[in-house]
Parts: structure tokens; C-alpha cells; sequence
């Protein structure tokens, strides 16, 4: 039976710690019960949630808020180098990722520590360190919000981007993607290359001593959920054009712009922008630019949701003043 619960308070749903309401919180345990739930609830205001990681409530949710509760792996099928996982999308990433360093099975070491359920990390494209969670998905198993019908998508069908993927865009609010299928390899083939993660590793190289350094290099910069309120990087890094790059780069000259080449242009780390605009470890009402790594937006204990509305506002309003460049959320505003 699902779990139906009325006029409830979203704090312990939502990592920034905003305490609004929500009309309807359902907990299912099953396709069949979340197909029942999209049968009940139909013609409601509608939102699928995982950890509540990189959401920001700005108000009471006047609909229904639905949450898995199903949180199984199982392996499905293996060849000489690779084992096919599927994950339940009600599984903590991060816990999945520890079981499969255990097994020596390697892939997604690089993304330990990533708060989020297996769910909403493949809506997300989540990444960290060189490697993107499309980089491992298979296929995405999903039910659709108008039918209950379930239909399989292949990773070329999720059309994945940075932070991106098909879930965000045209199929926004249509698919609950129910479980994600992974593809790992049984050989360790590391990716070091990403900032300071190959010293951080040292000689010992495995799946588990990779998951080990990034958890190191992670609890150094970024926040600890469970202490600090916060969603991660709360905007994206800013892809801008060659032209546009060096553009900037003259109008600077006494300053060198750090950035990185990738497909599609050239992207600047929005951290980096931050800081120039002098924003670390500055507070506006109870929230604040982390002092650590001023891409996160933190509650400082009270902040309201309008607290972090306005930070993120003054913060995209003087990058563009300074740099002409626009920075954008990666956090979902609801
Ligand atoms: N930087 C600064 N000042 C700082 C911190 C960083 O100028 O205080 C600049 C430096 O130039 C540094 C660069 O930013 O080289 C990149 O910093 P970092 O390696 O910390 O990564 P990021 O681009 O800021 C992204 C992801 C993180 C992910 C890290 C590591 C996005 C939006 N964020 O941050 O993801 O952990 O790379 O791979 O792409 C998240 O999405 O919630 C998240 C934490």
C-alpha cells in the first residue's frame, strides 16, 4: 500500500532545508501502486521528487508530491567485460556506488558522494570528475504520467547534455523514469585526469581507492548535507562560443580567464566568475555563497526561499555586470 500523507511539511524532503508545505505526499513501493497513485491523483498538480537535492521550494505545493520507495539493485546481465546493473530509481546513488566499488565493478566511482537518488540522477545527467552519469546509463526504464504505459529508453533517446537530458525539456512532467539501467565494466578503466584526483589517489588505483579520493576532495569543498542546507552547485558552469571567449578574454586583459575546451565551446567555471564578483562567503538574510566553493548556495540555519532567490539573483546580475556573461540555475526552482 502506498504511503498517502496530507498537509505535511517538506523539510526533511528537500536538502535546502526550506520548510514549506506540501497538499499530498505519496510513497510508493511498487510500479502498480505508482501506477494507482497517477490514477487517483489525476488532474492534480503532480511533482516526482527524489532526495529533494537539487530543488529549491520557493512556496507551499499545492499538489501532490510523489516519492519511491523501492530501492533494489539487481544484476541483470553480464558479458567478458561488462555486467548490466539495474537500480531502482528510489536508491540512493551513492549507496549504489558503494556496492559496486565492493564488487571491483567500475564506472561510477568517480561520481561518489553525489547526494540524490538513482532517479532524478539520470533526469539530471549528474557528474562530477570527469564522468557523467550517461556515461554508464544503458537504458532508463520509465511509466508514462498519462497512461501508466511503461516504455524503455535507450541512452541516445534520453538525449543527454550537460545536466541535461530529455527529461527536462520535452518530455518535462511526462515520464517517471522507474528504474535505471547501468553498464560497468569488470576491468577498472580510471579516469584521473579531472584536477588534482590522480595525486589524491595515489599508487593503490582501484574502483574503491578512486571512490575514497573523490569522497576526500568532495568533503574538503562542498558542503555536508546532512549538516548545512544546500543543493550542490546551485548554478551550471557557462558555455560560451570561441568568439565570444576571446571577446572577453581582450576586454580583461589584465585578468586570465581560466576555462576549459569541451564540444560546443568553451566552458568557464562559474565559480571562478563568482569570486571575481566577490561573492564568497557572502550572506544575504540566511543564506550564503559558500566560502569553500562559491558555485554552492548554503542555509545558513533560517534562510527563507526568497533569501536564496534574491542571493542567486544579485549573484547572475553581477557576473553579467562584470563579464557580460549569463549564468544560469542548475537548481530546479518549484
Ligand atoms: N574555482 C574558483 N574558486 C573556487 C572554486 C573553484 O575560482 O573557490 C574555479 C577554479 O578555476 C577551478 C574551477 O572553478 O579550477 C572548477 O572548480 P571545481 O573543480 O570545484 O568544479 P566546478 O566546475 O566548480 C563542477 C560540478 C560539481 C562537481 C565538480 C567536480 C557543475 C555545475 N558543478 O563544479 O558538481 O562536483 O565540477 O567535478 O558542473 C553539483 O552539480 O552539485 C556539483 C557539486
Amino acid at each position: 500500500m502506498s504511503n498517502i500523507k496530507n498537509d505535511i511539511s517538506l523539510l526533511p524532503y528537500n536538502t535546502f532545508r526550506m520548510d514549506v508545505k506540501a497538499k499530498i505526499f505519496a510513497e510508493y513501493s511498487s510500479v502498480e501502486e505508482l501506477r494507482e497513485l497517477l490514477n487517483q491523483y489525476r488532474g492534480e498538480r503532480l511533482l516526482h521528487i527524489g532526495a529533494g537535492s537539487n530543488l529549491l521550494f520557493t512556496k507551499d505545493f499545492d499538489g501532490v508530491i510523489l516519492h519511491s520507495a523501492m530501492r533494489r539493485a539487481r544484476a541483470l546481465d553480464e558479458d567478458g567485460d561488462t555486467v548490466l546493473i539495474e537500480a531502482d530509481n528510489g536508491l540512493v546513488l551513492d549507496e549504489l556506488i558503494a556496492q559496486l566499488c565492493d564488487m571491483g565493478l567500475s564506472g561510477m566511482e568517480n561520481l561518489s558522494y553525489i547526494p540524490g537518488e538513482v532517479g532524478a540522477s539520470a533526469v539530471q545527467n549528474v557528474g562530477a570528475y570527469g564522468v557523467e552519469a550517461k556515461d554508464v546509463i544503458e537504458q532508463v526504464k520509465a511509466v508514462s504520467v498519462a497512461d501508466g504505459t511503461e516504455r524503455i529508453f535507450t541512452n541516445e533517446e534520453c538525449k543527454y547534455g550537460y545536466r541535461d537530458s530529455i527529461f527536462k525539456n520535452e518530455l518535462q512532467g511526462k515520464y517517471i523514469i522507474t528504474h535505471v539501467v547501468y553498464r560497468l565494466n569488470k576491468r577498472l578503466e580510471p579516469k584521473l585526469d579531472y584536477g588534482n584526483l590522480r595525486s589524491e589517489v595515489g599508487e593503490s588505483v582501484s574502483a574503491m581507492s578512486i571512490r575514497e579520493a573523490v569522497i576526500r576532495i568532495r568533503q574538503q569543498k562542498l558542503p555536508e548535507v546532512s549538516e548545512i542546507g544546500s543543493a550542490g552547485s546551485f548554478f551550471k558552469n557557462p558555455i560560451v562560443s570561441r568568439t565570444d571567449f576571446e571577446a572577453i578574454s581582450n576586454r580583461l586583459r589584465d585578468i586570465t580567464v581560466p576555462y576549459y575546451e569541451q564540444e560546443g565551446g568553451i566552458k568557464i567555471p562559474a565559480a571562478w566568475l563568482i569570486e571575481q564578483c566577490g561573492w564568497k562567503g557572502k550572506i544575504v538574510g540566511g543564506a550564503q555563497c559558500y566560502p569553500k566553493q562559491p558555485l554552492v548556495l548554503v542555509n545558513t540555519g533560517n534562510a527563507t526561499p526568497q533569501d536564496i532567490i534574491t542571493l542567486a539573483q544579485n549573484i547572475c546580475d553581477s557576473v553579467k555586470d562584470k563579464f557580460g556573461i549569463t549564468i544560469s540555475p542548475e537548481v530546479n526552482y518549484i
